[in-house]
C-alpha cells in the first residue's frame, strides 16, 4: 500500500490526531465538500438537489465502530427519522440508505446488529425504499455476509458491498450474482494485511474487472462504485458484451467527487447513484477520502497549517 495512504489510515485511529483535526476550524470547510451536513434536514436538502439533477442517492448516517448500545440505538433512530423524511418529501423511489453494521452494534454483538438492521429494513420497506449494507474491514466480512443473508430472507432487496482488494471477493461475487441480488462492487477503503488483500493498485484494478465480469454475467443487479475513468469505460464495454441494458446495473460515486462525471453518466441514460454521508461523526469517513488522494491531503494539511 502507498506509504502516505497507510500513514493517513493509521492517523485515523490516533485519538490525539482525531481531536486536533476534528476541532480545527478548517476541517469544517473540507468536510463540507464531502459531507451533506449534520442534520436530517441538510441530508434531505442535498438529496432533493441531486434527484432534481437526474441522479439517484444512497444516504449514510455517519458513525462506525460503536461499542455502546445507546449510540447504536441513536443511529437506528436517525435512520428511522431519515426514512420517514425521504418518504414525506417524495424521494423514496430515488433515494435509499446505506448502513454500516458497526454503527448499529456489530462489535458488541452480531445479533444486536441484526435486530437493529432489521428495524431499519422494515422502515425502508414501509416507506418504499431499500437498504445497502456497507462493507468495513476484513475482520467483519463474514459477519456482515451472515447478517445480509438473514435480512434477505425477509427483504430480498437488501444490497451487499464487496471489495475488489480482498482476495476472497471473486468467490463472493460469483456466489452473490443471483437473481434480484443487489451487489455494490468497490475497490475497498481500509488498511488490510497482504494475507487477505492485494497490495498493488494494479492488482486491485485487475480484481475489480474479474469481479465485474462475474457480476455482469450473473443474474443479479450490479452496482459499480468507482470514480476510476478506466474502470468505468471497461464496465461499459463488458456490460455491452453481456447484453446488459443501462437499467440492469448502475454506477455509484461519492458526494463531492467527480460531480461532472456523475451528471454525464446520468445524461447517457445510466442510473447514477450518489453516496451522500451526513451526521456529526465525519472523522473516519474524511480520513478515508483523504487517504485515497494525495492532492486532497496536501490541500487539507496546507489549510490546517495556515488557518488551523
Ligand atoms: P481510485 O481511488 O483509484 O480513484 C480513481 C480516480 O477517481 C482518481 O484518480 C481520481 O480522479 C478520482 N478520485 C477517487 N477518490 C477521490 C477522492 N477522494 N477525491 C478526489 N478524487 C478522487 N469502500 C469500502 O471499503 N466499503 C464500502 O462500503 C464502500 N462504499 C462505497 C460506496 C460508493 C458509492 C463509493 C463510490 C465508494 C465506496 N467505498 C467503499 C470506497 C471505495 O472502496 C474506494 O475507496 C473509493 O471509491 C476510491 O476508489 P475508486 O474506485 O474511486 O478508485
Amino acid at each position: 500500500m502507498n506509504p502516505l495512504r497507510s500513514l493517513i489510515l493509521a492517523a485515523a485511529g490516533n485519538e490525539t490526531i482525531r481531536r486536533v483535526v476534528a476541532t480545527a476550524p478548517v476541517s469544517r470547510d473540507v468536510v463540507r465538500r464531502f459531507v451533506a451536513g449534520e442534520s436530517t434536514a441538510k441530508a434531505v436538502a442535498v438529496a432533493t438537489r441531486l434527484v432534481a439533477d437526474g441522479l439517484t442517492v444512497t444516504l449514510d448516517y455517519l458513525g462506525e465502530d460503536t461499542t455502546d448500545a445507546t449510540l447504536a440505538e441513536r443511529t437506528v433512530q436517525a435512520y428511522l427519522e431519515l426514512l420517514a423524511a425521504l418518504h414525506d418529501e417524495g424521494l423514496a423511489e430515488r433515494a435509499e440508505v446505506s448502513v454500516k453494521l458497526s454503527a448499529v452494534g456489530q462489535a458488541l454483538d452480531e445479533s444486536m446488529a441484526l435486530d437493529n438492521a432489521s428495524r431499519i429494513c422494515a422502515a425502508a420497506d414501509t416507506h418504499g425504499t431499500t437498504v445497502t449494507l456497507d462493507m468495513e474491514d476484513h475482520t467483519t466480512t463474514d459477519s456482515t455476509l451472515r447478517v445480509l443473508a438473514e435480512l434477505r430472507a425477509t427483504w430480498p432487496w437488501v444490497g451487499a458491498v464487496l471489495q475488489s482488494y480482498l482476495r476472497r471477493t471473486l468467490d463472493d461475487c460469483t456466489r452473490l450474482a443471483t437473481s434480484g441480488s443487489r451487489v455494490r462492487l468497490c475497490k475497498g477503503a481500509y488498511a488490510e494485511p497482504p494475507e487477505v488483500a492485494f497490495d498493488s493498485a494494479h492488482e486491485v484494478d485487475l480484481s475489480y474487472v474479474r469481479c465485474a465480469n462475474a457480476l455482469l454475467s450473473g443474474d443479479g443487479f450490479p452496482m459499480f462504485a468507482t470514480h476510476d475513468p478506466r474502470l468505468i469505460r471497461i464496465i461499459g464495454e463488458r456490460a455491452a458484451f453481456y447484453g446488459r441494458k443501462p437499467g440492469s446495473f448502475e454506477f455509484q460515486m461519492l458526494y463531492g467527487i467527480r460531480s461532472d462525471e456523475q451528471r454525464r453518466l446520468a445524461q447517457l441514460g445510466h442510473t447514477m447513484r450518489v453516496y451522500v454521508p451526513y451526521g456529526g461523526e465525519w472523522y473516519g469517513y474524511l480520513m478515508r477520502r483523504l487517504a485515497e488522494r494525495p492532492a486532497n491531503t496536501a490541500f487539507f494539511l496546507r489549510a490546517l497549517a495556515t488557518r488551523g
